[in-house]
């Protein structure tokens, strides 16, 4: 992805709600947004990097009833345990926003009145179905339970009835430009299927939103109508213009807006990608230049959340492993995007190879050799051989590469990438065998020079791994005797020689000591008193595969289906009704592919149906028989054949 030539880099958490402590999903989003800050600053970028916290509500105030606290003391003890947990996860941020803040309260209510006085906001009464954990309203097609209640499609608990005076958004105004805004800035949602979701749910209709409520006192109060507060989301969003100066410092906010970035998991990608540039257009703001939504740290298959309980506890982690440990960790293993499931097996064996082995025992051992062997004190090396050479290439090649995955957010592809030549280095080491060098004095010369390359390898992989591990570069740089000045260096070069030969080399601690996979699991368990799903369980789960016989394939008949009509099925978001040609016959089939694709969109395609397939009766309508998708984060994505075949021939 190109980056832009500009000097600044902006980039956003999404702001925590304090109903509850911080957990490792938060720590994920905050510190891929650190990472990114860190290397735009040695970059030589001017960053300005914000999180903080959303403090109103009607989820905040029902969870400070049940403490027994006011919200506003609830706020004020859970920011403690945020600002607590991002110290000790190395977080550099550069504001910390509470919207309990005056100046943010002012700016929202600004921006309120003035989308008031140009007609985008008015007066209205709301009825509907509101859930308070995901402070959201639900869409009209959310079906009623049989009980009499609507339950909430994200978290599923169950949401209650508004009826009261709203003040509206007029959001239904801005589908066209939202949608024109998309079409000219295909990058404006990463990753780029995320982009498909958003455009579809737009294209199906933007009803008006309500944005303020009478029956929740803990919020904005509406200026002029204060027995309104301002619903929780339209005062949340705002906190990324009112943190970098909106209404009270313009050359601060001139400097930073637009975002570069805003960073959010996937539960609250449509408030960003979609109500949030609908109120900026409102307003007369830029548009941000990314939305940026990662997948879900999973525990036992569930997303980990605050109101499902089952959260890891990010301190008991820290205390074992240490930050640099989690941070890697949570950036290498997935890319942003997907989901990961956090196992306390895969966790220990990521820090014991790659951190322990391949990083700890490397440098671990080159400068042990270099204290033993020469005091610390490298004489002048021997002249480079081509495998020396090749080792300063090979770092070279490694830094072009580092840089481009970090330009473009893949940090997992950069680690991969240093990692790889951390295995290289490990290799030359054993391949050049120092310690059988050091028994003869007559390659003393050469000794020196292996160690050298050694150390200069370590040095350049120091530097490209300090956005992620800031901690650990800056401990082998003390024991390196490195002049610790990561400022601007990726813009004045990052150079394998520039090492200034072993000067001051201290002897090598461990830096990454091993974890005990069984004494992890049982410590964790004694704290949280839940019994862990080892990695093996589920192991176990996926090999009691049952077979089915070819006789029993051969039973279902797979044909190629070409599409001739294509509609959507009326209130619905998922399903749409499509004619299939079969070849001997024609036949209608209802989908529930919409989210990923318009009826356009498969006019005159060809997929594969089963054609022997029940008829099912879906709303009301028919269905003889079901196309085949593959189902990623409920959205199904329909293999289609590379050339056209003729319809009704049979797949096997
Ligand atoms: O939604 N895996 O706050 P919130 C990965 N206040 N990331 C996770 C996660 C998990 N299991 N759980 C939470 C809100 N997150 C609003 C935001 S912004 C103007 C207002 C992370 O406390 C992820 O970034 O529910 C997710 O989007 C965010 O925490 C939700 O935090
Ligand atoms: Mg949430």
């Amino acid at each position: 992805m190109e980056e832009k030539a500009k000097k600044t880099f902006y980039v956003t958490t999404p702001i925590y709600y304090v109903n509850d402590v911080p957990h490792i999903g938060h720590a994920y989003t905050t510190i891929i947004a650190d990472a990114m800050a860190r290397y735009q600053r040695l970059k030589g970028k001017k960053v300005f990097f914000l999180t903080g916290t959303d403090e109103h509500g009607q989820k905040i105030e029902k969870s400070a009833v049940e403490k027994g606290l006011t919200p506003q003391e609830l706020a004020d003890q859970v920011v403690v345990r945020f600002k607590d947990l991002w110290q000790r996860l190395n977080i550099s941020y550069d504001y910390f926003i509470r919207t309990t803040e005056k100046f943010h309260q002012e700016g929202v209510q600004k921006i309120f009145k003035k989308l008031m006085a140009q007609g985008d906001i008015y007066k209205g009464s709301y009825q509907g179905w509101y859930c308070v954990s995901e402070e959201n309203f639900l869409s009209e097609d959310v079906p009623l339970e049989p009980e009499g209640y609507k339950l909430c499609p994200d978290c599923g608990r169950q949401a209650v009835l508004l009826e009261e005076e709203s003040y509206f958004f007029r959001l239904s105004a801005y589908q066209q430009a939202l949608l024109d805004f998309y079409q000219s800035h295909p990058h404006f949602v990463r990753p780029a299927s995320r982009m498909n979701e958003v455009v579809s749910f737009v294209r199906q209709g933007l009803k008006d939103l309500s944005i303020t409520r009478t029956s929740v006192t803990w919020g904005i109060p509406v200026p002029g109508d204060p027995r309104h507060t301002i619903y929780v989301w339209f005062d949340a969003l705002h906190n990324y213009v009112t943190a970098i100066g909106y209404d009270w410092n313009p050359e601060l906010f001139a400097t930073f807006w637009p975002a570069d970035i805003h960073l959010i998991g996937k539960d609250i990608l449509r408030f960003h990608a979609i109500f949030w540039p609908a109120f900026l257009m409102a307003a007369g703001f830029e548009l941000p230049a990314t939305v940026y939504s990662h997948g879900w740290w999973l525990k036992d298959e569930a997303k980990m959340s605050k109101s499902k309980g089952n959260v890891l506890d990010p301190y008991f982690i820290l205390d074992k492993a240490g930050t640099d440990a989690l941070r890697y960790f949570l950036l290498r293993e997935i890319p942003i995007g997907l989901d990961g499931s956090f196992s306390h097996e895969g966790f220990v064996h990521r820090i014991n190879s790659d951190l322990a082995n391949d990083l700890g025992n490397l440098v671990q051992r080159t400068l042990t050799m270099a204290v033993n062997y020469f005091e610390g004190q490298l004489p002048p090396p021997a002249e480079e051989n081509d495998a020396d050479r090749e080792l300063a290439r090979q770092f070279d090649e490694t830094k072009t590469r580092v840089y481009e995955f970090y330009d473009d957010r893949s940090l997992n592809r950069a680690l991969e990438e240093i990692w790889f030549f951390l295995s290289l280095t490990n290799k030359y080491l054993a391949d050049h065998e120092p310690w059988k060098l050091a028994s003869l004095p007559e390659k003393r010369e050469r000794l020196a020079r292996v160690i050298y390359q050694a150390l200069c390898a370590i040095r350049g992989a120091s530097y490209l791994l300090y956005p992620v591990m800031p901690g650990t570069s800056e401990k082998i740089w003390e024991l390196l005797g490195e002049a610790r000045q990561p400022s601007s260096l990726l813009t004045s070069g990052l150079d394998f020689y520039d090492y200034q030969r072993g000067e001051n080399i201290s002897r090598a601690k461990a830096i990454f000591p091993r974890i005990d996979l069984n004494e992890f699991i049982s410590e964790t368990e004694k704290k949280t008193g839940v019994k862990t799903c080892p990695a093996g369980e589920m192991k176990a789960k996926e090999k009691k595969m049952e077979y089915i016989t070819y006789e029993e394939f051969k039973k279902m008949d797979l044909r190629v289906a070409k599409v001739i009509a294509a509609e959507r099925v009326e209130g619905t978001k998922k399903l749409l009704k499509l004619q299939i040609d079969l070849g001997t016959e024609q036949r209608q089939i209802i989908a529930g592919v919409a989210e990923t694709y318009s009826p356009e969109d498969l006019l005159n395609k060809e997929f594969i149906v089963i054609a022997n397939l029940q008829p099912a009766v879906i709303r009301g309508i028919e269905s003889q028989g079901m196309l085949l998708a593959a189902e990623i984060e409920n959205l199904a994505i329909i293999p289609f054949f590379d050339r056209e075949i003729p319809p009704g021939t049979k797949v096997k």
